[in-house]
């Protein structure tokens, strides 16, 4: 199948490019390079820097390249930032979203896969969380990822297309092997974080708040692996395809790790030391998000597989090491 990767240079978007090509699927990825790294993309995939918010270029691409489905990771990815500076987040994750998929629909192409998030819950009130749990973002980040989802819903309904919004919980990990790895700058993200410990590229990791009501008082995430992400896509692609219906769905592994216990594994996979330090609560963390894993089980035939969190470090680990310092 052919098939345009927006984002394709971004940190998961460039281990999915990597995951569709090894299973035989041609790609064409475009990506601005605002956060992306050309070398990430794989040699065999056709590469465009441009703006996804550019409609007519978009259409141009996926009428020459006879693009048979749209998977849209292209977009802004910090909370904090959204905060500050809303105007960012409803440009790149809005706009740009409704121009891309005014050329989808132009071009008739028939399948549409996006990045969404597990912010769109805001703070949830059951853990595991389901998807039909209530959508009530906490930062302008969670609510423009939620408004894309809207608006695929409506276009499913008034155009026909079909479509599947992942609502990613925390992606972690790399496929080393293939050379890739999360490369954000600045880097904000614990795993990546507590690496450059124990790699002596930073002192210390600070633990945002050590009095949250979880089991040891920090906070518990799902951490789910970049590669199992990535062959979540291909199941719902391979689902949407077969005219499935179309809808959102988690992507975790329906289990929590707090801080206390990424920063424990670090420790053992690398056998270095970790100075870690209590600090004060980070605005707008829920104390627990992990996933309910079901629907995508049932619908989509999608469970993790390589998300224990030992893989998920040890992977991490031989990634970052070879990332200049
Ligand atoms: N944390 C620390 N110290 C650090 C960095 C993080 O204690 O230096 C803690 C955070 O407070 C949080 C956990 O580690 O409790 C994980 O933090 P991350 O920044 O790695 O990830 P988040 O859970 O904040 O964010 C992720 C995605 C977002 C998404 C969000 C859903 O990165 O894109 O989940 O709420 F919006």
């Amino acid at each position: 199948m052919k098939v345009l990767v927006t984002g394709g240079a971004g940190y998961i978007g460039s281990h999915m490019v990597r995951t569709l090509i090894d299973r035989g699927h041609g790609v064409v990825v475009v990506d601005d390079l605002s956060s992306g790294h050309r070398d990430a993309v794989a040699a065999e995939a056709a590469f465009v820097e441009a703006d996804v918010a550019d409609g007519v270029r978009m259409l141009a691409l996926l009428r020459e390249h006879g693009v048979e489905a749209v998977l849209h990771f292209a977009g802004k990815i910090r909370v904090d930032e959204s905060v500050v500076d809303p105007a960012t987040y409803w440009r790149g994750n809005v706009t740009a979203s409704l121009a891309l998929l005014g050329a989808v629909l132009e071009a008739k192409v028939p399948s549409f896969v996006f990045s969404s998030t597990a912010a769109v819950y805001g703070d949830p009130e059951t853990v595991p969380i389901p998807e039909d749990h209530p959508t009530r973002p906490v930062n302008p980040y969670g609510d423009s990822k939620l408004t894309v989802e809207r608006i695929l819903s409506s276009y499913g309904v008034a155009h026909g297309l079909r479509w599947a919004a992942l609502r990613y919980f925390n992606a972690a990990g790399a496929n080393a092997g293939a050379g890739l790895g999360e490369r954000h700058d600045p880097e904000s993200h614990l795993i990546p974080i507590v690496l450059d410990v124990a790699l002596g590229r930073r002192e210390k990791v600070s633990i945002y708040g050590t009095d949250w009501p979880t089991p040891d008082g920090t906070c518990v995430r799902d951490y789910i692996h970049v590669c199992d992400l990535a062959d979540a896509h291909l199941a719902a692609l391979e689902h949407l395809t077969k005219g499935g219906e179309s809808g959102a769905f988690n992507l975790g592994t329906g289990r929590g790790a707090s801080v206390r216990e990424v920063v424990e594994v670090v420790r053992e996979v690398t056998g270095k030391a970790v100075l870690a330090v209590s600090a004060p609560r980070r605005a707008g963390d829920p104390p627990e998000l992990v996933a309910g894993v079901e629907r995508a089980a049932r619908i989509l035939g999608w469970r993790a597989k390589q998300s224990d969190l030992r893989t998920i470090v040890a992977d991490a680990w031989l990634a970052r090491a070879r990332l200049p310092g």
